[in-house]
């Protein structure tokens, strides 16, 4: 019953979509657990480049089942979007292909529109949100009055919650926020619409996984954004509003602790992030525009929900380490160590400084980050052309050295390199 969880050890938009997809092909399940379309995932086939926020991005692979689990918040009108492009290229999303958590919880118009209305609210303490209404969502979770994918298979009932709820958002847009109301007649109308093409795919997703991985079927679960985005684990306040960490996914997919075999993170050769929030890495000027990119590329550091500019530095091992305590991550994927190239020297940070004191560890979580001072080493870099190396061996003796050093300091092994955004750009160790 081996059951494997892919998380990202950042924040967020560490390629985990390529390292989904490379694993994928031994998968009979992916599994996306938490949070919603907000997360961007980006698959390079060939000439075809695949953008998913919300559909596992193991669907690419024609022998495996997509499944979006109860920690997930969904929003109807992206889902659809994506299986309707997929079809464009060939991937038909057909409800043997897909199966969706009955108690996943919907997003509608109106948590986005309050996302929109809370960010504006927090003026210069802005978290920065993907705006995709994920926060308000996972509030009416918490609050005991959210709508669930399971309502949807009542339609006089769902058509008379989606209205009563659109009914109680505008309230609070329109007396606590000032902002625009919503037409719940017609956000009802086009949800039942929703529901009706909803319905083939609502599964008891505990119970399938389950029963699957008695069979010995191989599910992997899919993390979304990151480990430092993660409400109870990360830079909090500047967090998501799920728990995107391994252990979120037992939760998320309603699966018992006893089927894990391997958590794998997945990290960037160097550190990124979009939003607001402490960086202690953070690097502007050249070393920024070296690492981020133009945006001319599909791979420069550009949000693929919002397009924003990613802030860039460089990698940070004692968040790696956070990230791998917090996970129990067994091994590592280092991605995007192509970006490294033609940089001398190359800076690892390995610890930080704090009133003369140096730590190795985050002496309180992730609390008062921004008042650290990053200890860096510098490694020598290297200036040959990487997106061609396959193997260990191909890969320049410096390149070498920064794996080791990577492994030495945070005591798991890197088990893959990705050189590149192709499937095939990757090295194996
Ligand atoms: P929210 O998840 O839209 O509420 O945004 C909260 C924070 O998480 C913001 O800083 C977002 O930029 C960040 N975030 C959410 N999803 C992702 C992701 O998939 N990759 C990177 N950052 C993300």
């Amino acid at each position: 019953m081996p059951f494997d969880i892919i998380v990202g050890a950042q924040w967020g938009d560490e390629g985990k979509g390529r390292m989904v997809d490379h694993l994928s092909t031994h998968a009979d399940y992916v599994a996306r657990y938490s949070g919603g379309d907000n997360a961007g995932h980006t698959i390079t086939v060939g000439d075809k480049i695949f953008k998913l926020h919300l559909i596992p991005s193991g669907i690419i692979n024609p022998d495996t089942i997509g499944v979006l689990g109860n920690g997930m918040v969904i929003n109807p009108r992206t889902l659809f979007e994506e299986i309707d492009k997929l079809a464009q290229y060939g991937i038909e999303v057909t409800p043997e292909r897909l199966r969706i958590s009955h108690a996943a919880h919907i997003i509608t118009p109106v948590h986005i529109s309050m996302d929109a209305a809370l960010e504006k609210s927090r003026g210069d303490q802005m978290i920065g949100t993907t705006r995709r209404g994920i926060g308000p969502a996972y509030t009416d979770k918490a609050n005991r009055h959210g709508l669930r994918i399971g309502d949807m298979l009542n339609g006089e009932v769902f058509a008379d919650k989606v209205h009563s709820r659109v009914k109680a958002g505008n309230i609070i847009l329109k007396t606590v926020y000032n902002s625009p109301e919503l037409d719940a007649d017609m956000i009802a109308a086009q949800f039942i619409e929703y529901a009706q093409k909803i319905a083939p795919y609502i599964d008891d997703v505990s119970f399938l996984l389950t029963k699957e991985l008695k069979n010995g079927k191989i599910v992997l679960a899919e993390g979304s954004q990151g480990a430092l985005l993660d409400l109870d684990h990360g830079s909090y306040p500047y967090v998501t509003s799920s728990n995107p960490t391994a252990p979120g996914a037992f939760i998320g997919l309603g699966l018992g602790a006893n089927h894990l075999r391997n958590v794998i993170g997945v990290t960037k050769a160097f550190q990124s992030r979009v939003g607001e929030g402490p960086f202690p890495t953070e690097q502007f000027e050249e070393i920024g525009t070296a690492l981020r990119g133009t945006g001319k590329n599909p791979w420069d550091e550009f949000g693929t929900t919002t397009g924003r500019p990613r802030r860039v530095g460089w990698l940070d091992l004692v968040l790696l380490r956070y990230a791998i305590r917090t996970n129990g991550i067994s091994s590592l994927a280092l991605t995007k160590f192509d970006i490294l190239t033609g940089l001398d020297p190359l800076k690892i940070c390995v610890a930080y400084e704090s009133s003369g004191k140096i730590h190795t560890e985050l002496p309180m979580g992730m609390s008062n980050l921004g008042s650290f001072t990053p200890v860096y080493e510098d490694m020598e870099g290297w200036t040959e052309d990487v997106t061609g190396c396959r193997t260990w061996d191909e890969l320049p003796s410096q390149a070498q050295a920064y794996v080791k050093k990577v492994e030495a300091i945070v005591g798991i092994p890197v088990k893959w390199v990705s050189v590149g955004p192709e499937r095939e750009q990757l090295v194996t160790i």
